[in-house]
């Protein structure tokens, strides 16, 4: 059973920027009163009833989840149903381990009252729920009203006849699992309820049910035509006679700026005669002789328009709805994809619509922040994996430029990626359907569509391709796309190539245009070999993008003995859960960035910068419809220590909705006059009192009468592991390390405050795994938290992912030298570091490098890191761990799941290797 007594899905009838201010909502939001049950055997089964009592019941935030209100446990599985598989059902016998096994499908029961006047009760009123997981069932006044499950798209019931002046009851009784959970298995928290809006539409009897408007341009973009179709219904009684359906469009605008204000184009269409109960589509065609303004993620130009129902008896019952439309053609031409004609590359995103705080609810602000932090990261193409999102979402990027994959709510992963049990099945073809229909239903109009993707790792088979038929039905702007089943999928997908694959796949495939729907796994530290997945996008016409896997961090706040954190997978004692599987964005769960969000910025930028042999600068441009002088281009020199280098930026002639003028959307780094490093230093004979040196390690050195060393300089191949790492098993196959072996450390006094150090490494072995890092380490008083550096930053970076950390000198207390993984791992490296500085206020540890260093500093030490599941269980602050190193193995960047770092960016542990640096003691003078 999809549903009982639902409307038919709709367009958006009113821009959601628009709805607090739309006369016909009156908004359900707010506090109600709820009940939850472990299972339906023990939930109040007739708690809708009006003699029920429901006023000692608690309270909740609609919208919102249960589980982040108090009311049993959020669970997090990526690829399994965390109940028993036996569908249609979801109440068999699951693991006696399971949160599910007592929990045989919790119950959650609302009610709200809800205000009615004599005025309204004339009118036709449809209660409207945005979004409620898995099921629910409706009352008013005690009255079934209906039945829906499809969680991610909006249900609609006309409950006019329900309803009454003066106070309504409204209970709203969900389900947390329904048959519909087969469809989605996907891989994030489950969480339960009413997460979206609720409203109560209050409408003429004689409405807009659904309309859709689209801009066709000709072959050459010389004119283009804007068609509408009208569906109008009489709800009423009577038959509506001499209704007018218009359409008037406003002149073009780009950023909220109008080219020609006053000026509106109107199309209109008489509906003699409407009979009650009936429903009737007026079709209107604008033909523009002009050349459109085109809508293209760089130039989002709009044409505000307003579709209006007009001349029912009394004009207070005319209706309008303001919209926008947007131009532009998305075509496969042969295996090149186009948007506009022109060859278009997706620098991608894929995105869960998640909130630390209200779980599957993300309000206005957190939308305007996602898409800024986009914007701001080059980022001009998301994927609303694996499902619809808020309707806000979808403006935001019609307004400010981002083409969107809207993905429709399927996913039948607990049957295994590609499965044909849940594509091929019959009695499975209508909810497979209904996703794809409520999907364009309601998004059809927004211009940022550019593909309606059938969902994610579901199945393959018959079902799949009604759902591509319903789509093409409805929509022929945007393309159909589909992951698993190819034949339905007018692009061919294929992730988490590595970049040598991608080549290869990409030049195998030539009926379509390649593209990696999910590539660059973010989880952790990751971000690895970014630059080298763009160097094989640009150089193939055939790959039009990836979106990288994900957004943001899925975190959920927490908070126990008064700390704070970001939990994860079994941080609620959920079971089954996969751990922290779920943090792999480019943001954490607050939006800060982390570091390599800044590397996907870089490599994403508009504008490539090339220094020639003679000192020009040429600029690739990677944009189709933006001219490199809408730019400013601004060049700085800076000299550090006699190193001259030259910053190249394009900035932002004027603001935009998304930054200020000035921001840099490009920048590139070139050194023009090299850093000379250090090389001869002069030794004193012998060794002063006040240095302790034992073969390979220095163990003393007391200066200003204390000892500087917590733990002594000694040569230290190990590294921790990130979760790309731990998931190719490093520390196993690396395990070796843990001892430094085949090494030598030549230490020469220079004073008693500088000693030089030199590290040799002459493998023995011919059989040896990569060395996670090749270097030195030593730990320092933990008062030595004060950091100065003259090598890449400001943050974090590694050899695989540095490029858009630039040379400059940098500080910043090691708190912010630190990077904190929601699950702890390898953090903190600088690359290229020429020297660098730890203070504690007073005194001064200089390290200069014979060569260019990698650093990493902690105020822990490897063994506290190693086994900490969150930053808040890492001791800290007994000493300052510095590691000094030539080398550190990448941090990697291709899946989670087992791919390893790229060999360039490996450490062979067979080959020899040298280095040198110079440590010394800098002390006030006064
Ligand atoms: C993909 C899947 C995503 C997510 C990711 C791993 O294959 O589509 O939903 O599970 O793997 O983080
Ligand atoms: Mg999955």
């Amino acid at each position: 059973m999809l549903g009982i007594n639902k409307l038919p899905y709709h367009a958006t009838l009113q821009l959601p920027s628009k709805w607090k201010t739309c006369k016909e909502i009156v908004s359900l939001d707010g506090q109600w009163l709820f009940h939850w049950s472990k299972d339906p055997d023990s939930r109040p089964a007739d708690f809708y009833r009006e003699d029920f009592d429901v006023s000692q019941w608690d309270k909740i935030t609609v919208p919102g989840n249960w589980q982040l209100q108090g009311f049993g446990k959020p669970i997090y599985v990526n690829m399994q149903y965390p109940f028993h598989r036996d569908r249609p059902s979801v109440t068999g016998e699951p693991n006696k381990d399971w949160y599910a096994y007592d929990h045989r499908n919790p119950v959650g029961s609302y009610v709200t009252f809800v205000d009615v006047t004599k005025e309204m009760l004339t009118k036709n009123l449809i209660l409207h729920f945005g979004g409620v997981h898995s099921a629910f069932y409706v009352w008013m006044n005690g009255q079934k009203v209906g039945y829906s499950q499809n969680s991610m798209s909006p249900a609609e019931f006309d409950v006019t006849k329900y309803m009454r002046e003066g106070k309504n009851k409204l209970a709203v009784e969900v389900y947390r699992w329904s048959d519909g959970s087969y469809l989605e298995c996907q891989d994030m928290w489950r969480l339960s309820g009413i997460f979206r809006e609720v409203q109560l539409w209050v409408r003429p009897l004689v409405h807009i049910a659904d309309y859709k408007v689209e801009a066709i341009p000709n072959q050459d973009f010389s004119k283009f035509t804007v068609k509408a179709k009208i569906a109008v219904c009489n709800t009423g009684k009577k038959t509506a006679k001499n209704l007018l359906a218009q359409l008037m469009i406003a002149c073009p605008e780009l950023n909220g700026v109008n080219t020609n204000s006053s000026h509106h184009n109107v199309t209109n269409c008489r509906i003699p005669k409407l009979r009650a109960g009936d429903t009737t589509t007026v079709e209107l065609t604008f033909p523009y002789e002009s050349s459109p303004r085109l809508w293209s993620a760089e130039k989002p130009w709009l044409y505000p328009y307003t579709v209006q129902l007009l001349g029912m008896k009394d004009s207070k019952d005319d209706e309008a709805f303001e919209n926008h439309l947007g131009v532009k053609r998305v075509e496969c031409v042969g295996e090149v994809f186009k948007i506009n004609g022109k060859n278009v590359k997706l620098r991608g995103v894929n995105r869960h619509d998640h909130h630390p705080v209200t779980g599957r609810y993300v309000d206005n602000a957190t939308y305007e922040q996602d898409l800024r932090l986009m914007k701001q990261a080059n980022i001009n193409f998301l994927r609303t994996s694996h499902y619809p999102d808020r309707e806000y979402l979808y403006e935001l990027c019609d307004r400010w430029g981002i083409y969107v994959m809207d993905e429709a709510n399927q996913e039948s992963h607990g049957y295994g990626y590609a499965n044909k049990v849940m594509g091929e099945d019959p009695e499975w073809k209508d909810a497979h359907v209904d996703r794809a229909v409520s999907l364009v239903q309601r998004d059809k109009n927004h211009p940022s569509v550019i593909f309606w993707s059938l969902g994610n790792e579901g199945g393959v088979g018959p079902n799949l391709k009604a759902m591509r038929e319903a789509v093409v039905a409805l929509d022929t702007i945007a393309l159909p796309f589909c992951d698993t089943d190819r034949s339905q999928s007018d692009i061919y997908d294929d992730g988490y190539l590595t970049p040598d694959r991608l080549r290869t796949e990409a030049q195998k495939v030539s009926d379509r245009p390649f593209m990696m729907r999910e590539y660059a796994h973010a989880m952790g530290n990751s971000m690895g070999n970014f630059q080298e997945y763009w160097d094989v996008i640009y150089a193939d016409s055939s790959i039009c993008g990836a979106a990288i896997w994900d957004w943001v961090d899925q975190g959920l706040l927490k908070k126990e003995n008064g700390i704070e954190y970001w939990a994860y997978g079994g941080d609620f004692g959920d079971k089954p859960n996969d751990g922290p599987f779920c943090i792999n964005g480019l943001i954490a769960p607050d939006r800060k960035p982390h570091p390599h969000y800044y590397e996907v910025q870089h490599v994403y930028q508009p504008l490539t910068f090339v220094r020639e042999s003679d000192g020009n600068i040429r600029i690739i441009n990677r944009d189709s419809f933006t001219d490199p002088s809408e730019y400013d281009i601004t060049c700085d020199t800076v000299t550090i220590d006699g190193e001259c280098l030259l910053n190249v930026a394009a900035r932002l002639k004027e603001d935009k909705p998304w930054a200020k003028k000035g921001f840099a959307v490009a920048s590139e780094q070139f050194v023009i006059t090299p850093y000379v490093f250090p090389e001869t230093v002069m030794s004193t004979a012998k060794v002063p009192k006040n240095i302790v040196i034992e073969g390979n390690v220095l163990r003393s050195w007391i200066v200003d009468g204390r000892e500087m060393l917590q733990a002594p300089l000694e040569p230290y191949f190990w590294k921790p592991e990130n979760d790309n790492q731990h998931a190719a098993r490093f520390a196993e196959r690396t395990a070796v390390w843990r001892e430094a072996s085949d090494v030598t450390v030549n230490y020469t006094i220079i004073d008693e405050r500088s000693i030089k150090v030199e590290i040799d490494y002459h493998p023995t072995g011919t059989n040896q795994p990569v060395m996670p890092k090749f270097g030195m380490r030593m730990r320092l008083p933990a008062d030595y938290t004060n950091i100065e550096y003259y090598g890449r930053g400001p943050w974090e970076n590694y050899p695989d992912r540095k490029r858009s950390a630039f040379l400059g000198r940098y500080k910043m207390p090691l708190s912010e030298f630190e990077t904190e993984y929601i699950h702890p791992q390898d953090n903190s490296c600088r690359t290229d570091v020429r020297w660098f500085n730890i203070a504690n206020g007073k005194n001064t540890l200089r390290v200069e490098g014979l060569q260019p260093l990698c650093i990493r500093v902690w105020d822990y030490g490897e063994e506290d890191l190693e086994p900490a599941k969150h930053p808040h269980k890492i001791l800290r602050g007994r000493f300052v761990n510095l590691n000094i190193d030539l080398n550190v193995h990448g941090v990697g960047g291709v899946d989670t799941w087992g791919q390893r770092t790229l060999p360039q960016y490996t450490i062979d542990g067979n080959k020899p290797y040298h280095y040198a640096f110079i440590l010394s003691w800098i002390l006030p003078t006064f």
